[in-house]
């Protein structure tokens, strides 16, 4: 696992916009075949989403022939809901790219069938040829998407419950009521994540550093389900001074002197 820690979320941010349109030009460079990217929601991608949305403006990458993949929706919130992960998708990403819309995926919490829509999801992935780069966050708890402690680490795509504790911290986009907030939700699973090529996890902010502790130096554990990157050949936490507070101060040495060596 690599651990890219920078001095604060602004900067983790431009390195991971900077990083997935490298690594988005370079595919484009190599074949004609579409880049099949993973995307996640939340405050944490938002200033991600910014630089690249400056990248594609100033010709510096397209999205033209990217599919994306979004990892997770509420079920039974209206799409035209402002707190969907389909309003906030097109508020920060998509309606500023050059992304064509029928290359766009976001799983339908209110399909009739969820199972049907979880397994078409899958199929549709694996059909776009898996993942190149799945872009995501974590809870405060170290969930992945929405795949909350003691869920499976072979899971897939399906419909979960929200803990209470993903509820109150979600609340703060439902009026700080977290009865508003969303029981269930369709994620895609901890295998689906795994399965991508490559996996960057975005991690800002004191709030995470407990998930960011459990995930880099903790056992691979269900407990916090991002732990299972570290059975990921590529996998990849970007993390500001904050959200590394926890780590012993070796293991901190230790990824700041890769990166220095890699420079
Ligand atoms: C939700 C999303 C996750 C996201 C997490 C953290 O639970 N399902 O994908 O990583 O929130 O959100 P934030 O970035 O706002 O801290």
């Amino acid at each position: 696992m690599r651990l890219i820690i920078r001095n604060n979320a602004a900067e983790g941010s431009l390195w991971a916009a900077h990083y997935i349109a490298s690594k988005i030009n370079e595919k484009a460079a190599r074949t004609s075949e579409p880049f099949v990217l993973g995307l996640c929601t939340g405050s944490t991608p938002i200033e991600t989403y910014a630089e690249l949305i400056r990248m594609v403006r100033d010709g510096e990458v397209s999205f033209k022939n990217v599919i994306s993949f979004n990892m997770d929706e509420y079920v039974g919130l209206p799409e035209s809901h402002p707190e969907s992960y389909h309003s906030f998708m097109h508020r920060y990403l998509f309606d500023h790219i050059d992304e064509p819309a029928e290359n766009i995926h976001i799983l339908n919490g209110n399909a009739a069938d969820t199972e049907a829509e979880c397994a078409a999801y899958e199929a549709a992935i694996e059909k776009a040829g898996g993942f190149d780069l799945f872009l995501g966050g974590v809870g405060e708890d170290g969930h992945i998407a929405f795949n909350e402690p003691f869920s499976s680490l072979s899971s897939r795509t399906r419909v979960v419950t929200l803990t209470r504790d993903t509820r109150e911290v979600n609340s703060r986009f439902f009026d700080n009521d977290y009865e508003k907030v969303p029981k269930q939700a369709l994620t895609v699973g901890v295998a689906t994540v795994l399965g991508s090529r490559e996996v960057v996890i975005l991690a800002f902010g004191s709030k995470k550093a407990r998930a960011v502790r459990d995930a880099v130096e903790g056992p691979v554990s269900h407990y916090c389900t991002l732990s299972g990157l570290q059975n990921h050949e590529f996998g990849t936490i970007v993390c500001d001074e904050l959200s590394v507070g926890e780590l012993k101060v070796n293991s901190y040495r230790y990824f700041k002197a890769v990166e220095e060596a890699e420079r």
